[in-house]
């Protein structure tokens, strides 16, 4: 009895213990499953921020990437961290040349070495001189020219350091129309000032060379009076020179547009200046293929002779002037080379500038009107000095093709 009583007892043990452990595992099963859902759901969330992390980042580059003005990010010391295409563009270095470097070599020296507006030492020391609105400073690019530009800068702090971001706007056009805006202005009371002098000075110029050489028909000829008669004749027909090239070029007459062989006419200048005896020993060779301007051909006739005779009297009156003429595109370019001794950089900044000039006897007036002609034939001219000596002017004007808008 006491065995069979035993025997129950074992067996109900058993089936408890068999209970007990199919209800563990079943717990078991179903934590495991929580757990399961638990993680799924943990991945799916993971899964979606980094794609919102993805898709924000994607958005934040393309900014970065399309913007007009040039970013640069900046760590505390000024070294530059990013720099993105429209930066590329401005200042013409690659990402690799700039990342790493410091942000003064974005800057000319006068920025970074004496001045104290050193855009690295504002960044570190004086941010707050800096940070906020921005203000104008001057861009240094990779060819060494500079220009003007607009920074703002933001400070933040990414993992407890600091970090700045430069917003760069090229101001290079507002600058220029700025620029142009006070020539036209100064140009226009030019234009008033030399109205008053051709009225109030040409005429009784003329009529006080007149009233000299009614004297100097009466004295002696050959005598010494008769002499300084000429001489105040050819002062006064100087002076009217003068009064003729400033009126000029104040007021530019509005040329009266036809097809003009270009070639043809440089020639034909070329030939009225060989009684010139500065001229005698000066040979004019043009070159290139036919080509013909829209334009005036007595303004620029004008504008030929000008740049014939600085030529000239860059060679000292010997050597020879090549002429090339070419089709490029829409327009007509005209190239006068020289083999003078080329023009000193202080000095070619200024060869545009009314009234300068380097020589003796010369107005300062040639090259400034020639400009205001060939602007009036909505051309340009630029002036260059190769390394290999002598002055390059190039000319560009309208050409045939435009001829339709006639
Ligand atoms: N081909 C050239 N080679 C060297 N220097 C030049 C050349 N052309 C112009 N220059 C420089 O530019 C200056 C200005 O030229 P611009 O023709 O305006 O006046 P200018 O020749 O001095 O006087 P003018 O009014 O009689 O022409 C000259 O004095 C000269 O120093
Ligand atoms: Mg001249």
């Amino acid at each position: 009895m006491a065995s069979f009583i035993l025997a129950v007892a074992a067996s109900g043990f058993l089936a408890w213990i068999v209970w007990l452990s199919a209800r563990n595992t079943r717990r078991q099963r179903q934590g495991a499953d929580t757990l399961r859902h638990a993680n799924e759901s943990l991945e799916a969330q993971v899964d979606a921020s980094a794609a919102d992390l993805r898709d924000s980042n994607a958005r934040l580059r393309s900014i970065i990437d399309c913007a007009v003005d040039g970013i640069v990010v900046l760590d505390a010391h000024g070294g530059i961290e990013a720099f993105n295409p429209a930066a590329v563009r401005l200042f013409g270095y690659e990402v690799h040349e700039v990342v790493g470097r410091n942000v003064n070599m974005l800057m000319p020296s006068l920025y970074n070495e004496e001045h104290d507006t050193s855009l690295a030492r504002d960044l570190v020391t004086g941010v707050r001189k800096i940070v906020g609105p921005g203000r104008e400073v001057t861009g240094l690019r990779r060819d060494g020219t500079t220009f003007p530009l607009h920074l703002s800068v933001g400070k933040m702090t990414v993992g407890g350091e600091q970090r700045f971001t430069g917003i760069l706007h090229d101001l290079s056009a507002r600058v220029r129309i700025e620029k142009q805006l006070r020539e036209q202005t100064s140009l226009a009371k030019l234009g008033e000032m030399a109205a008053v002098i051709a009225h109030e000075v040409k005429n009784p110029l003329a009529g006080v060379r007149g009233a000299i050489q009614i004297i100097g028909t009466r004295l002696p000829k050959d005598g010494k009076d008769a002499r300084i008669v000429t001489e105040i004749v050819a002062r006064i027909d100087t002076l009217n020179e003068l009064m003729k090239d400033l009126l000029l070029f104040a007021r530019p007459p509005q040329p009266k547009l036809a097809l003009v062989d270009v070639g043809t006419l440089v020639m034909a200048t070329a030939n009225l200046l060989r009684g010139d005896p500065a001229f005698e020993q000066v040979e004019v060779r043009v070159g290139g293929g036919p080509a013909r301007a829209l334009g005036d051909a007595e303004l620029l006739k004008i504008v030929f002779v000008n740049l014939l005779v600085n030529a000239g009297h860059a060679m000292k009156g010997r050597g020879t002037i090549h002429v090339s003429v070419a089709s490029i595109a829409e327009m007509c370019q005209i190239a006068f080379t020289d083999e003078g001794p080329g023009i000193p950089a202080d000095v070619l900044e200024k060869i545009f500038t009314p009234f300068f000039t380097t020589k003796v006897r010369g107005s300062g007036l040639g090259l400034p009107t020639v400009r205001r002609l060939i602007e009036a034939h909505q051309g340009t001219i630029s002036v260059a000095c190769p390394s290999a000596g002598g002055t390059v002017v190039t000319v560009q004007l309208p050409g045939e093709r435009l001829a339709v808008a006639l």
